[in-house]
């Protein structure tokens, strides 16, 4: 196991009709900005216990925040801070809504002139606005991390952000928001949170068995939920385990102490960048090549996941491995996500160029939990995945 230190601020506060609890934690005198998404709050009726909870306090209301954050429209909300003298931001949303706060949280306290150079110059935000969340969509774990995943049309860029300043002070997860979900949105959910635990999980063994099998007993949970979920959105204890393993799966807590990979996300990035299609599907169309590019250096997780996770007993570690992968697309395929990129543009042709160009140009190289994949490799695994 490797040397770590772990850190984790955020408060949780789990279960039904915890919402009205945003009364006892946010502070009295507060100034808040309430931030929202597209409206979908105003139709399930968070929106109302949302504001029954807040009672007389100070707010002022910022919607329309969409899916994949847009950094113009985060623009015009770091404005209403400014106008406003906001000193608290309250995200009530998904990943997109609550990503959009972290960086209205660092944005409002950075001193250079365009907020747009804390994600192109990695500046990593120590000290942000204090913000809270009320979960609306188990995905992302963002709610309980320090990261954010900013998008700019203009450029058709989506980048990273984060910090040491940037976990919540509290998010609250009531299970029960999830009745609403479209189910694209809740295979979405399952299929990130899953790719969380692999990115964290598929590289090679550490002996590090206690956090194999909080990443293994993570991923052995949302396949055992993930049809419940589906079939039926109101059953609470499908929907109370599938919102606490996408916390659990992104949260800071598994990757301690192990190698990480994250090179499904940056790829899938930036065919969200180039396509706008959901970053879920884009992790479903880039791991399985990943894996299968990568194959000799994760073979051995690979195999004991398909072992401990899928049951995959038979055969030598090669043929456990290839099965494990192949296993794991059919899971996305049971989800009705579709794994190919021809799945989702007819555009796809030059992509994998595309993509070793961006990661050239931003310096990137050494990606991968040996820092050896270069941007010439992703573009094959990027063609792979065609
Ligand atoms: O905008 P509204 O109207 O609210 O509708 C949203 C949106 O259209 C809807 N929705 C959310 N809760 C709902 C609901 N509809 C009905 N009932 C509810 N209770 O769902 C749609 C998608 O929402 P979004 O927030 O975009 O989804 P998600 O949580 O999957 O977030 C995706 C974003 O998070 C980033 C992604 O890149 C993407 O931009 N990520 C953030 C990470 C992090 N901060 O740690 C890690 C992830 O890997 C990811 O990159
Ligand atoms: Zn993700």
């Amino acid at each position: 196991m490797n040397n770590f230190q772990f850190q984790n601020p955020t408060k949780i506060i789990f279960g039904k009709g915890q919402i009205a609890k945003l009364n006892d934690e946010l502070p009295r005198d507060a100034n808040i900005l309430l931030l929202y998404g597209g409206g979908s709050i105003k139709r399930n009726g968070i929106y109302d216990q949302v504001i029954s909870a807040l009672g007389d306090r100070k707010v002022e209301e910022f919607g329309g925040i969409p899916a994949n954050p847009e950094y113009a429209i985060l623009m015009e909300a770091l404005a209403v801070i400014k106008a406003r003298d906001i000193d608290y931001i309250l995200a009530v949303g998904g990943g997109s809504v609550i990503d959009g706060a972290k960086f209205l949280s660092a944005a409002a306290l950075y001193e250079g002139d365009e907020p747009w150079d804390i994600l192109t110059q990695n500046i990593s935000t120590k000290k942000g606005m204090p913000f809270a969340t009320v979960l609306t969509l188990p995905a992302t774990g963002s709610e309980m991390n320090s990261g954010s995943v900013i998008t700019r049309a203009e450029t058709k860029e989506k980048l990273v952000m984060g910090g040491p300043g940037l976990f919540p002070t509290f998010s609250i997860l009531d299970p029960e928001v999830i009745h609403s979900i479209p189910q694209r949105q809740l295979a979405n959910g399952i299929t990130d949170a899953f790719t969380h635990v692999l990115e964290q999980y598929m590289t090679y063994p550490t002996g590090a068995y206690l956090q194999d099998r909080l990443s293994e007993s993570i991923l052995q949970t949302l396949i055992e939920v993930a049809p419940k979920v589906l079939e039926d959105p109101t059953d609470y204890t499908a929907a109370s385990n599938f919102m606490w393993s996408c916390t659990m799966a992104l949260n800071g807590l598994i990757s301690k102490g192990v190698p990480t990979d994250w090179a499904v996300h940056m790829m899938g990035h930036e065919l969200t960048a180039l396509y706008g299609i959901d970053h879920a599907r884009t992790l479903a169309v880039i791991a399985p090549s990943h894996y299968t590019y990568n194959f000799e250096a994760k073979k051995e997780k690979l195999a004991q996941y398909g072992e401990r996770v899928w049951n995959i007993t038979a055969g030598t570690t090669e043929e456990k491995a290839r099965a494990a992968i192949a296993r794991t697309e059919e899971f996305f395929h049971e989800l009705g996500i579709d794994t190919k990129l021809s799945q989702y543009t007819d555009d796809y042709e030059g992509t994998g160029e595309e993509v070793a160009k961006r990661f050239n140009e931003r310096g990137w190289k050494g990606l991968g939990e040996h820092q050896t994949l270069q941007p010439a490799d992703a573009e094959q695994i990027v063609k792979m995945a065609y």
